[in-house]
């Protein structure tokens, strides 16, 4: 029902930008925000910045509440990325992806004959790459943070010893992945008890965790008793992360992706994400295009953006992966010229086709296992952060004696070229396995300025869908005007490249309009089709105040004073 009144609401949107003020529909606060996949991290969050800390503080206590009370894509067993810009304007990014252990090789999830083993990559303990998400949080407190770290860890452990209340939706989470969870680590693992929804969850182990964390600095997760309980777990299991490994893993301050489109300029996640370079290119090609007289989500805007997108896409899979270990032509990429170029194979009357490869090779995941925050304090410091552990409750592997998940990002290299993977992405040599190399990732958090001035701050998890929900985010805002949270309500679709489909979410687009995309000859995907992103996003308004945009689809909360 939901989804239907909002497709009402939006077919009513005019075939015309109004530049006239944006009227917020979110939660509205005149001093600083956390927006993130629970009430619970961004209420810590908040309370940091109350005590006096800054967006940094703000971030470390939201991440690691996150891995507390979001089991589910929350974490200090997998990674991700975090995007700032100080109030002064000077900009960051931090990248705390996990990486390929020393012992990883190019064909590990290939047979004999070279072809992919199915689940190796995701459902083994050699999917798990090595954790990066407490050396992230440590290296940002110590580069920016204000509060010591006693003060912002203990609300953090609080809350797991106190435990966490079950949601609705985190009970059909449980109630759908408690299978995998029980095959992998038996009968008496954490997660193995049914809980309800209003069920109060202690994470005590974890708890414990945090607290040898806080006694002993991030040196207790990649060379203390946590790093050898950790390593012990997973060689008992078939896995290869040694000591050695854990100890040489460093998060690293990489200089993001910057790019203007009309009149706003925008941060982003250089490699190795996709994102910032995927959202920069699409966003380029269709600047040319007026996308506000076409109208919001009608078949021509929707033509438009498909098309950018599958090219964007198309180049993601050869061209991009670890910038440490393969030279990415990011200018090249970005080149104004190449871009028109790439558009001008595109006709109205008739819809561009990918390859030969069809609808059926490749499954889109339907749940959104990544975790995404946007956080803005009093001074105008902002954080975009996402966060993931790959698939839902990562690898399944849950080590009970320290309380957490592993991830299986190492699916998200290219097992063998062309090969899709979960989220149907393919790729090339550029993103092939190698010892210590970072998996290419298409997590997008990102920062909008406007005349000079913090206007956004938005991420969201969904895999390969992440690039066009952030995309989408941002043109609901500049084309079409709509509030923070309108734009993060508003349905979505999504094209990759391959497989040559458009995906829309459930019963959100009209008939009418998917019919005249066919007619033109756009394959669309008529299977049961996921939501496509869980976008947490902040706007500021022109009187200063903040719009914060939490998704529905999820149990996003937006928290602020
Ligand atoms: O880094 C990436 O692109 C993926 N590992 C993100 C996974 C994700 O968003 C899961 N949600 N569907």
């Amino acid at each position: 029902m939901k989804k239907i009144t909002l497709f009402i609401s939006f077919i009513s949107i005019s075939c015309f930008a109004q530049q006239t003020p944006i009227k917020p529909t979110g939660l509205v606060v005149t001093k600083a925000m956390v927006v993130s996949a629970r009430e619970e991290a961004s209420k810590i969050g908040v309370d940091i910045m109350k005590k006096g800390g800054n967006a940094f503080d703000a971030m470390v206590g939201t991440e690691l509440a996150l891995a507390v009370a979001f089991p589910f894509a929350g974490n200090i067993g997998g990674g991700g990325f975090m995007v700032y810009r100080k109030a002064n304007g000077e900009v960051g990014s931090i990248d705390y992806r996990e990486k390929a252990p020393l012992a990883a090789t190019k064909d590990m999830f290939l047979d004999k004959d070279g072809n992919v083993i199915k689940g190796k990559s995701t459902e083994t303990a050699l999917a798990i790459g090595i954790p990066g998400t407490v050396a992230g949080v440590f290296a940002v407190h110590k580069k920016l943070g204000k509060l010591p770290m006693s003060e912002i860890l203990k609300p953090v452990i609080a809350l797991a010893e106190k435990g966490v209340i079950v949601t609705e939706k985190q009970e059909r989470s449980m109630n759908a992945y408690r299978g995998a969870i029980v095959k992998i680590n038996g009968p008496k693992t954490l997660l193995a008890t049914e809980f309800k929804k209003n069920d109060t969850i202690k994470y005590l182990a974890l708890a414990e965790t945090l607290k040898r964390i806080l006694k002993n600095g991030r040196d207790e997760f990649y060379k203390g008793k946590t790093a050898k309980i950790l390593v012990d777990y997973l060689q008992k299991r078939g896995g290869i992360i040694t000591m050695k490994d854990l100890a040489k893993y460093e998060a690293k301050w990489r200089k993001p992706l910057q790019f203007d489109y009309k009149d706003l300029k925008i941060t982003s996640m250089s490699p190795p994400s996709s994102g910032g370079i995927c959202l920069a290119q699409i966003l380029k090609m269709i600047e040319p295009y007026d996308l506000a007289q076409m109208g919001h989500n009608t078949p021509e805007a929707i033509q438009v953006i498909v098309e950018a997108e599958r090219r964007a896409y198309a180049d993601r899979s050869q061209f991009l992966g670890d910038p440490d270990f393969v030279k990415i032509p990011v200018k090249a990429l970005l080149d104004d010229a190449y871009l028109k170029d790439r558009m001008s194979t595109f006709n109205v009357e008739k819809a561009s086709l990918s390859s030969e490869i069809k609808e059926g090779k490749v499954n889109y995941n339907e749940s959104l296992e990544t975790t995404h925050y946007s956080i803005v304090d009093a001074d105008g410091n902002a954080v975009a952060a996402t966060t993931t552990i790959n698939d839902g409750y990562g690898s399944k592997y849950y080590c009970d004696e320290l309380g957490f998940f592993l991830n299986n990002e190492m699916d998200d290299f290219s097992a063998k070229p062309g090969s899709p993977n979960m989220f149907g992405l393919v790729g090339n040599e550029a993103n092939s396995i190698a010892p210590q190399k970072r998996m290419l990732s298409s997590m997008t958090p990102t920062i909008v300025e406007k005349d000079g001035k913090l206007f956004m701050v938005l991420g969201s998890p969904g895999g390969s869908t992440i690039i066009t929900t952030v995309l989408q985010a941002i043109l609901n805002v500049r084309e079409y005007n709509l509030s923070m949270q309108e734009a993060v309500n508003a349905p979505r679709f999504h094209h990759q490249w391959l497989p040559d489909l458009i995906t829309f979410e459930p019963d959100t687009f009209s008939p009418k309009t998917i019919d005249s995309l066919k007619a033109k000859g756009y394959l669309i995907n008529e299977k049961a089709t996921p939501v496509i992103g869980k976008l947490d996003a902040i706007l500021v308004l022109p009187n200063n105040s903040l719009e914060g945009g939490a998704d529905f689809r999820g149990d996003d909360t937006a928290v602020g004073f």
